[in-house]
Order: C-alpha cells, then structure tokens, then sequence
C-alpha cells in the first residue's frame, strides 16, 4: 500500500514511525513534513490547506490511502477533494469536520445524540457573556468558536479576564466548569462501526502542576490503570457511537479519528470537546503501543470495512512522551536556534528543519516530542524523561511531572 501522510508536526511523525514499520506500507510519502519525517517518508512540498493541492499530489503519488494529519485541511475539504479523485481518504469530510471547526456545531450534534456534555451558551456581545458568566459561575469557561490550536479556551477565577477574552474572540460559548481529570480516547471509525484505541492522557497547561496558560499538549502518558475497565466501551457507547450515528443521520457521515476529550466527573464521563484528527501529543504514545498494522487500521476505517477489521493488538507496558517546546510557548515561540539530541530514537519531531549546513533548527512553538516505551509506566517515564536530557535548546521548556502524579498514586494527574 502507498501511504501519503499530509502535515508537519509530531502527530505526523509518529503516524509515520508506524506506518514505515508496518509491512503492509510499500511506499510511504509525507508532505509536507518536517525534518523528522524526512529520515523516514519520501518529503514533497504542499500547501496542506489546498484542498485541489492535496488531491492532485494524491494522484501524483499514486497513493492507495492518504492520512490527513491536522484540523486545517480537513475543515477546508482535502478530505472530500481525495475521495472526489477516489482514492481511499483517512479523515472526515469538511462538513463532518466541523465537530471540531466549530465548538456550537459540536454541542449541537451532543444535544441531537443526547451525549453528556458541559451546558453551554454561544455568546456574541458583552451582555450575552456577562449573563452566562453569571448563570454558570466560577471557575469561567470560555471558547473561541472557532480553531485555536488548543489556545482559544480560558479556564479562570478571574471574571474580568473572561470578558476580556470573550471580547476578544467575538463569538464564544462560555461553559459549565466539568471538575475531574481528563482523559483522551481516539475512536477510530468509518462512519457506522466505532474502534477504540488505548486511552490517553494530555498535560494542557505549560506549567508543572497544571499551572500557567493552556497549549496544544506539553505531554501524554498510556494506558491509564487508574482507568474503570469499563469506562472505554461506556464513552464508545455513550459519546462516540451517538456522534457517529448523529452525523450520519444528518448525511454526513464521519470517517476518520474522532478525539473525544473527557472529563470524568463525579456524575460521569462528560466530553470537553471533540477532534477531527488525532490528537498531538497522544498520538506519539497511543501509536507506540500498538501492534497490529496502522495501515490496515486505516485503510479499514477509510473504506468503510471497519465491522470486519480484527481486535486491536497491543503492546503490554507503558508509553509517556515529553513535549520540548522553544522558548516564549504558547505566545511567540523563539525560531531558528539550532537543537543536539534531536536525532535519538524515540525524539519524535514536531516543529523542527534541518537547513543545507546539516544542523536541526527549531522551527516552531512545540518543537520535539521525547517518547518512550517500557514494561511499567515508571520505566517509560524515565526513559522518556533520558531522551530529554539528551536534547540541547537554547531557552527551551518541558514539564517535569508527565505522568508523575498516575505513578505516585496510581491515579488521574490532572
Ligand atoms: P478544549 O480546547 O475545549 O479542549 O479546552 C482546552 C482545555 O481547557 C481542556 O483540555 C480543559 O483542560 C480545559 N477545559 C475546557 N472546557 C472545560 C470545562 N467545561 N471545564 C473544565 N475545563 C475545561
Ligand atoms: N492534545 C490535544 C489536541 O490534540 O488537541
């Protein structure tokens, strides 16, 4: 099978890492890229946000299946604009893409499907806002409508600062507060069957201890022990099944990842928010546990057989990946200061190139993933936390307690 991977971040070097592992991939192709993809898929230049770009690079390639990594081209339609030239798509169509394009389209599917979620209002001017800080109390959640790269959302005490970032956005939904750790679960579908995968957990705020602004992820650790046995098929059946079957109904059905973000409350599982994609970083510890062939997965759930794909193998132990992020993250990041150690096995590349001189220059705001595998989640933690300090960049950040609170008490960290 010819895969082409489109997107430059550490989601998409992970998605490769296992794809260029997997016997079944004959041909592997990444576009756009960045320099950790490059040691591994055949790079070719993309604008990924061209629907018509996308596809005609499809053809080009010669691709049997084409995975779309991030949110952009899949609400712009590089989804439809692949099948349209009819080859086998991995990533919902723009309109089933707008669970994620658009937080009021998400929470009307939830309200139609009757799945838990956090009551919500869509505001648009300041009185809207001021009512709904009101009626909801503190702590204030408030959501830019739309994409933010996982920087549009503000949890705060502070009800001045959550007008002021209603204001702001201009269209926002200000949220219930859903009190509970968080937990990610990657379902896997083509549009009627659902597949989990393993559940993750992110770490969203810079900051040890969970402080400081949120970001797109600063780091993941899988599986969760301190997870129900039956909490994953409670969520497929609860959230993921209703959602699939809802846009369905609707006639447009989604195939692809549905990323439901959770929080478990004391009253229960409750979706924080959905994603068209896989999530980054959880990508980088849910693909390194698993065994059974991510392109048949795939291929699966873009051509609409996923009822008859096998049970998913996994690897026993743990996974936990440290983001290193540049300096300023997630404002401005500092650009273009060369890193050492980013070449070691497990140091998964997100914003990152490499120029003509052969040196590794950091090249955006989360620039490498330090992941690692061991047979207890203890060792997975210390061989990611090795690659870590193995890695050189100037002003560079990382959290230091990834997954250390689930080791310390063998429950939830956040
Ligand atoms: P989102 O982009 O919707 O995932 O929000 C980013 C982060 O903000 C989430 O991972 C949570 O940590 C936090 N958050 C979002 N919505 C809520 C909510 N209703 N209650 C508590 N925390 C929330
Ligand atoms: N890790 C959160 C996200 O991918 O949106």
């Amino acid at each position: 099978m010819r895969v082409l991977v489109v997107g430059s971040g550490a989601r998409e070097h992970a998605l490769c890492l296992s794809l260029a592992a997997d016997p079944a991939v004959t041909a592997l192709i990444c576009a756009p890229g960045n320099a950790g993809t490059a040691t591994i898929a055949e790079h070719r230049g993309l604008d990924a946000s061209d629907p018509a770009a996308v596809a005609a690079l499809a053809v080009d390639v010669r691709a049997d299946l084409v995975v779309i990594g991030p949110e952009a081209p899949l609400v712009a339609g590089a989804a439809d604009a692949v099948r349209a030239a009819g080859i086998a798509c991995f990533g919902p169509s723009r309109q089933a893409a707008q669970l994620e394009g658009s937080k009021a389209f998400a929470k009307d599917v939830m309200a139609a499907a009757g799945v838990p979620t956090a009551r919500a209002a869509l505001c648009v001017t300041a009185e809207q806002v001021a009512a709904a800080l009101e009626e909801f109390g503190p702590p204030y959640v408030v959501k830019d409508d739309g994409l933010a790269a996982g920087k549009g959302v503000v949890v705060t005490a502070d009800r001045r600062q959550a007008a002021e970032h209603a204001a702001a956005c201009g269209r926002v939904l200000v949220e219930e507060y859903l009190d509970g750790p968080e937990v990610s679960l990657f379902c896997v579908t083509d549009g009627v069957s659902v597949l989990p995968l393993l559940p993750a957990q992110d770490f969203k705020r810079i900051g040890d201890g969970d402080t400081g602004p949120n970001t797109g992820g600063m780091g993941a650790y899988a599986p969760l022990d301190w997870l129900p046995a039956e909490t994953v098929e409670q969520v497929v059946a609860q959230v993921a099944q209703p959602t699939v079957d809802e846009l369905r109904r609707r006639g447009t059905p989604f195939a692809g990842l549905l990323y439901v973000g959770l929080a478990m409350t004391a009253a229960g599982p409750r979706v924080i928010e959905f994603n068209a994609r896989f999530g980054d970083p959880e990508t980088q510890v849910v693909l390194a546990l698993l065994e059974s062939s991510l392109a048949g997965l795939l291929h699966a759930a873009a051509t609409g057989t996923l009822a008859e794909h096998p049970p998913l193998r996994w690897r026993a132990g743990a996974a936990v990946t440290v983001v290193i992020a540049a300096a300023n993250y997630p404002g401005p990041p500092r650009l273009d200061d060369p890193i050492t150690g980013g070449d070691q096995p497990g140091v998964i590349h997100a914003g990152t190139r490499r120029d003509g001189d052969g040196v590794l220059r950091s090249a955006g705001g989360r620039v490498l993933s330090a992941t690692a595998v061991g047979d207890t989640l203890a060792e997975a933690r210390d061989a990611a936390y090795r690659l870590v300090a193995g890695v050189e960049l100037a002003g560079s950040q990382h959290r230091t307690d990834i997954a250390a609170k689930a080791l310390a008490t063998r429950s939830p960290a956040s």
